[in-house]
């Protein structure tokens, strides 16, 4: 923003002194003094105000283009000043028209000099106001988050801390059993999750007690090295956000609950993998080989033959790269964009879906998230565009690419429509945005309309919902079975507008929780990741020894 002090300001500052001077001094008629102090201190105003004319931001050359004015200030100075918006003339006129000095006041010129700083500081009041919405616009921005509760710790959350690692799962498994039942609370929307008073003491003590043990072995690029663009950028986060964590991470292996094996699939495919072989099968040996050197070097492995260690994968290979290793694919903790039940590896209550998430803007992950369109404005009833990937896609399109007006289904979409209307606006403008599964079952459409506040339509038989061991996905999304494709539309007119509603609104709730931030933040996507991992740990049975309720998933069905 430009700082005014043109020689024309130091004028109009310099005359004006001088005019209160001459008032004291000499006795210059009241009414044209009265008058020339109103030109200049609109005048000066003007100047002091950046947002004014000669100012111009990127939010407001957007929409300037058809509705500039010109302005002239016709007075004894002339001010040729381009005007740019319509908004901008506004607030000129109501400028121009609140009354800067009263004429019949006796104290004229301080009076409107008090007039002039009321009205910098609302413009200032104002701009402010302004840029917050320009950042939204582009930006999610978090609130900061309340300070954490002081939670007093019982009698026996205190001995918990003194326990061995295996003692305190056992004591964490027994106390989410009996999970004081929590119907409201602040932070957390009860509606999106199937039982809020397990998720919320799960949650509770694993801020209590996990510790996490991150192998330093492996070489970068493969390990170590997140990659955070893309549609596979959430296992890159989240060893990004786990290797810089304080809270979980421990230095002391014997001290851990859980070993995390920080590696990318997605690292590995670029290092290995042969384009044009067909053959990922180097890959699974690489992992083997690698976890074979850890149960070597570490006693951590054949502890508990793998199942309190886990891997992060996003990319679809992720499942099929640990093949080789009995262990790993049987009992280590997998959390998998790609989890597919029909596969045989994807276990679910052991391993955790993870959500595609498609970064654009590394450092701006929250970029253009959120501001959807209310409901009223989402003409659209379902939407989707995307490449013909897999078995689904091909008989979405059959059966309703230019087939109804309310049915927006593309293939890629074609340049003359995103002209019109990019793929984000088309998430904000649509009730309803078709997940079809791409060559696996995962899409990160899910989480991108969840982003955008579409109700997402998934369409993957098979696939196992993204923390669906806490989450509900009934209540702000619909899953429509593949063969039901042809009766699409049936199905999702036959949803009540009132239910609608509420699907919407927990889509907006549910937000938070499929959100990266470069700071993490309670209850966000990595903490509900991290605290998947935790919950499906506490459910396996070689981790608590003496004895083994049949398990914690009350309402999992
Ligand atoms: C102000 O000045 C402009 C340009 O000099 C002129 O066209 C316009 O008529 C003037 N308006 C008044 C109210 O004098
Ligand atoms: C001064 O002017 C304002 C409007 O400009 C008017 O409301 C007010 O009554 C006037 N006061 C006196 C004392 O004339
Ligand atoms: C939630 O889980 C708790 C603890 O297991 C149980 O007592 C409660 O009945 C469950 N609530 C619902 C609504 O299912
Ligand atoms: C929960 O919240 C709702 C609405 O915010 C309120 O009406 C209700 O009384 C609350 N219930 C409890 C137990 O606090
Ligand atoms: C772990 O078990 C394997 C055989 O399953 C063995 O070769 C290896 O030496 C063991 N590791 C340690 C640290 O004892
Ligand atoms: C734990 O044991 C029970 C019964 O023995 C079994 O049904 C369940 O699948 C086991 N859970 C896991 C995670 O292996």
């Amino acid at each position: 923003m430009v700082k005014m002090k043109s020689p024309l300001r130091m004028f109009i500052e310099v005359s004006m002194k001088g005019l209160i001077k001459g008032l004291r001094k000499q006795r210059i008629r009241w009414r044209n003094a009265f008058l020339l102090g109103s030109i200049m201190t609109t005048i000066l105003v003007l100047l002091h105000t950046p947002t004014f004319l000669i100012f111009t931001d990127e939010e407001e050359t957007e929409s300037s283009s058809s509705s500039s004015l010109p302005i002239y200030l016709n007075g004894s100075l002339h001010l040729n000043i381009q005007i740019v918006s319509e908004a901008k003339v506004e607030r000129f006129h109501a400028l121009t028209t609140t009354p800067l000095i009263e004429l019949n006041s006796s104290d004229g010129l301080s009076r409107g000099k008090l007039v002039e700083q009321e009205t910098k500081i609302d413009l200032q009041r104002k701009r402010r106001k302004r840029k917050k919405r320009k950042k939204t616009k582009d930006e999610l921005i978090l609130p900061d988050p309340p300070p954490l509760p002081r939670h007093v710790l019982s009698s026996s959350e205190k001995r918990a801390l003194s326990l061995s690692p295996k003692e305190a799962l056992a004591f964490a498994k027994l106390e989410i059993q009996q999970a004081p039942e929590v119907v409201n609370d602040t932070e957390l929307f009860a509606p999106v999750f199937r039982n809020l008073s397990v998720f919320k003491r799960s949650y509770e003590l694993m801020e209590l007690i996990l510790k996490v043990y991150i192998y330093p072995d492996g070489e970068k690029p493969i390990f170590h090295q997140p990659h955070l663009n893309g549609i596979y950028a959430s296992e890159g986060w989240f060893m990004k956000l786990m290797e810089s964590n304080t809270q979980f991470v421990t230095k002391n292996p014997e001290k851990a609950h859980l070993f995390y094996m920080p590696y990318s699939v997605k690292q590995l495919q670029n290092a290995i993998f042969v384009p044009g072989s067909h053959n990922i099968k180097p890959l699974s040996i690489f992992l083997r080989d690698y976890v074979n050197m850890l149960s070597f070097k570490y006693p951590f492995w054949n502890r508990t033959r793998g199942s309190d260690h886990f891997l992060v994968a996003c990319h679809d290979w992720g499942p099929y790269t640990v093949n080789e290793h009995p262990e790993l694919r049987r009992n280590a903790i997998k959390a998998l964009c790609n989890a597919d039940l029909s596969d045989g590896i994807f276990v679910p209550g052991k391993d955790v879906s993870l959500p595609e998430t498609s970064i654009r803007n590394a450092g701006k992950p929250l970029r253009n998230i959120g501001n959807g369109n209310r409901v009223s404005q989402r003409p659209i009833l379902a939407f989707f565009a995307g490449k013909l990937h897999g078995r689904v896609r091909p008989q979405l399109l059959k059966h309703w690419r230019n087939k109804d007006e309310d049915m927006k289904i593309y293939g890629p979409l074609p340049h003359n429509v995103a002209r019109k209307m990019t793929y984000v606006q088309h998430m904000k403008s649509s009730k309803y945005c078709l997940c079809p599964m791409g060559y696996e079952v995962n899409s990160p459409r899910i989480v991108e309309a969840i982003y955008y506040e579409c109700v997402p339509v998934i369409i993957a038989d098979n696939f196992v919902l993204p923390f669906s061991e806490l989450l509900d996905w009934s209540a702000f999304s619909v899953v429509v079975p593949e063969k039901e494709i042809p009766r699409l539309k049936e199905i999702l007119l036959e949803i009540p507008m009132r239910r609608y509603l509420k699907m919407q609104m927990n889509v907006k709730m549910v937000q938070r929780h499929f959100l990266w931030s470069t700071k993490p933040r309670r209850y966000d996507v990595f903490h509900m990741i991290l605290h998947s991992i935790w919950f499906n740990l506490l459910n396996q049975n070689q981790t608590s020894s003496d004895h083994a309720p049949d398990s914690i998933y009350n309402t999992h069905q």
